[in-house]
């Protein structure tokens, strides 16, 4: 279930503050919804990333995916999207990468560069 955050308490880069970093162990995933916009915060060994939390094929909530190494697999079909770039990494799977969001912590806060307004229909995937 995401967390909702309206945004108003991000800063002049458009950082949102979104979940204290010790809350947040490996391989964990946690789903929010900023500006409306659809975001995951995940932690792998190569650090804490933020992803939309929509697979690039068919919609599905990545939210429910598995943390491999360096990529998280899609609960449906078990597409494999790279943490850092949101590449696609299942050979032959030709699917678009999923969007990623510039991540900073500090003070020990995770804060993820959020766009000001709400996502566009070509922003997020939608079911074919
Ligand atoms: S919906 Fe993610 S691989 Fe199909």
């Amino acid at each position: 279930m995401a967390v909702i955050v309206d945004g108003t308490d991000g800063d002049a880069d458009g950082f949102v503050p979104l979940i204290q970093e010790d809350a947040l162990g490996l391989d964990r995933i946690r789903a929010f919804t900023v500006r409306d916009w659809p975001i995951i915060v995940v932690r792998s060994a190569i650090g804490v990333r933020a992803l939309l939390n929509r697979c690039s094929h068919a919609a599905a909530p990545l939210e429910n995916g598995r943390i491999r190494r360096d990529t998280i697999i899609c609960p449906l079909h078990g597409a494999q999207f790279d943490l850092s770039t949101g590449a696609c990494r299942s050979t032959g799977s030709g699917y678009l990468p999923v969007r990623t969001f510039p991540v900073r912590i500090g003070n020990g806060i995770i804060a993820v560069q959020v766009p000001d307004g709400p996502p566009a229909v070509d922003d997020l995937p939608i079911r074919p």
